[in-house]
């Protein structure tokens, strides 16, 4: 969450920021601003709204500059929250993502500043300015401030007298590119990637100076040489392809993007099944949709391996530390690699020594350096905040596993390629249309149901948060059997109820969950293989055995964006949310 940019050399740094900023703007599009350093001033652009809907944007030409795109967390989205942040002076400027989580204490500590935001972020350009009225060197300073922050985060000061920039990793990503005398430092390699393709990685409570040169220290001090990698990797470009959103083209994507998943590695996969069946414990920890894979990923293991597999969300998993050991395996499940939670729950994993494997879609990203092993999903970039092919591609793989441990790896392989076939012909334009009949008949419902039972309970799940996160729908997941322990008493009259039906031994009893909220006046909405009379409206999937779950979630994702749009919603940057989320 939060975007950073940072740039030193000969170029006008305002281009290369802004830029650089408009490629970070999935994480974070409440504000933005930009900080040029020319002469010994420092000139300040800031504006609240997208940067990709900003127009006559005016910047101060400069060879040092620094920028952010905001996703809020303390203060509102108000001019002055927008960072970069400056000390009493105007002489010292701060971009940051993360959270400092004592700033309240630290604001009465340094109460003799005059602050003029409400952000967490604000005190570290004030602590700097103290020591440097001490007269410490601005360098020093900086790793003086490092000392008195709590909690995840990472930023980068700029003086505009030494006119040096130092940055900060302590907990959220920070990369640093090196051109032809020229540096780059930001939260993801996409922000510089025009400019060069050597980087340096700094890792966490490592600090950056760059003034003519990079020099890399311990946020404890002691200098410590970092090694100039060469990206030989393409980060991959996303373009809308003609669709008019990321979200309803990474929808359609999905005819191409399972046959990727699907196409792994087999030996990798076989020696994941095989850390798995060594494992004594093994634990699916992911955060949101993700967090809703690894549920359908303990409903698969128990029904396709027979196996106990824990699934948790990851924000919840260092509580459940106290049980692990050196033989536990963590299956961490992320789009991005980048989420906080999820990277909490691997370092409590990694105190106790247990072994981390991730399964993940962003080449490069914290996770997959933190991780013991690693299998790629192959979605491809995914833009929008709504994750749709990277779910897909995770169920896929979490499927390939669960047959791979009961050495029927070639069985999931052949049920996993039939319904990406399924697929590729269900993503047709008739059937687009046909859920969009039922968008308009739903766009102005405030709340809404899903129920599953089986694997399709986490899908019900997921589905809710898909209308939520898309529509702005209040919706709700179920399993169908807890309709009457309280649900059931939502139910008025015309309240639409989707209903996720795979041909399974859950079928019948799905079925009769449906009646219960029929005969109380719901309107049913069946996602099923076949037709059925309880059914107000039949949106027919393929019939995919145990991966039910990927052929179930595909109409949901159309169907909540058709709702967005008529809800006048922008469905690739939903309000409040963020794509890659880097805060707990
Ligand atoms: C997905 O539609 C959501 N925007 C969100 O729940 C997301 O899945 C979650 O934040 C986890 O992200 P990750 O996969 O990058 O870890």
């Amino acid at each position: 969450m939060c975007g950073i940019i940072a740039y030193k050399g000969k170029k006008d740094a305002s281009k290369v920021v802004l830029e650089g900023l408009k490629s970070l703007e999935y994480r974070g599009y409440d504000s933005w601003g930009i900080a040029t350093v020319a002469d010994s001033d420092i000139k300040v652009v800031k504006k609240v709204g997208k940067i990709s809907d900003s127009t006559n944007i005016s910047l101060a030409s400069g060879n040092i500059g620094i920028g952010h795109t905001r996703w809020a967390t303390h203060g509102s989205v108000t001019e002055d929250n927008t960072h970069p942040h400056l000390d009493c002076t105007g002489k010292i400027a701060v971009v940051h993502n993360g959270i400092i989580e004592n700033y309240q204490g630290l604001r009465k500590q340094f109460s003799s500043h005059k602050f003029v935001s409400e952000t967490d972020t604000e005190i570290i350009a004030h602590i700097i300015e103290d020591y440097m009225n001490q007269h410490i060197p601005f360098d020093c300073a900086v790793a003086e401030a490092v000392k008195f922050l709590k909690g995840r985060s990472a930023f980068v000061a700029v003086d505009s007298d030494s006119k040096k920039i130092v940055a900060v990793r302590k907990g959220t990503p920070l990369i640093v590119g090196v051109g032809e005398d020229e540096f780059f430092i930001a939260s993801d390699i996409t922000a510089f990637f025009n400019h060069t393709k050597k980087v340096q990685y700094l890792d966490d409570n490592e600090l950056v100076v760059i003034d003519n040169d990079a020099e890399f220290f311990k946020a404890q001090g002691g200098k410590i040489e970092k090694r100039v990698v060469e990206i030989d990797w393409q980060p991959e470009t996303a373009a809308k392809e003609g669709y008019k959103h990321y979200l309803i083209k990474e929808i359609m994507d999905q005819k191409d993007t399972l046959y990727r998943a699907i196409n792994q590695d087999e030996e990798k996969i076989m020696s994941v099944a095989s850390d798995i069946n060594n494992a004594y414990g093994t634990f699916l920890v992911g955060c949101g949709t993700a967090g809703k894979v690894c549920m359908a990923g303990e409903y698969l293991f128990s029904k396709v391996a027979k196996k106990h597999v824990n699934a948790y969300v990851a924000s919840e998993f260092p509580n459940y530390n106290h049980y692990l050991t050196p033989k536990s395996l963590i299956i961490a499940i992320s789009q991005s690699g980048e989420t906080a939670d999820v990277l909490e729950a691997i370092e409590a994993a990694k105190k106790k020594s247990s072994k981390v494997i991730s399964l993940l879609n962003v080449f490069g990203s914290t996770m997959m350096r933190n991780s013991d092993k690693y299998l790629m999903v192959n979605a491809g970039a995914e833009r929008a905040v709504v994750s749709t092919k990277a779910t897909t591609a995770q169920l896929a793989v979490i499927t390939l596993l669960t047959y791979a441990t009961v050495g029927k790896l070639q069985e999931g392989k052949l049920l996993l390629m039939d319904v990406a076939e399924g697929v590729n012909d269900m993503l047709n334009p008739r059937y687009e249309e046909y859920i969009k009949k039922l968008a308009e008949m739903l766009k102005d419902k405030n709340d809404m149901y899903i129920i599953g039972r089986s694997l399709n309970y986490p899908i019900a799940l997921e589905a809710a948060i898909k209308l939520q996160e898309t529509a702005y729908i209040h919706a709700e997941g179920f399993a169908g059997g807890e309709l009457k322990h309280g649900p059931l008493a939502l139910i008025d009259k015309g309240t639409p109820c989707i209903a996720l039906v795979a041909n399974d031994e859950s079928k019948d009893e799905i079925i009769s969950n449906a009646m219960e909220i029929k005969s109380r006046g719901g309107f049913i909405i069946g996602i099923a293989p076949e037709n059925n009379e309880v059914f107000d409206y039949w949106i027919k999937v393929p019939d995919a055995g145990n991966a039910s779950p990927i052929v179930n979630i595909i109409p949901v994702q159309i169907l909540a964006y058709h709702i967005a749009l008529l809800r006048n919603h922008d469905p690739d940057k939903p309000r409040n949310l963020a794509k890659s989320v880097t805060v707990k």
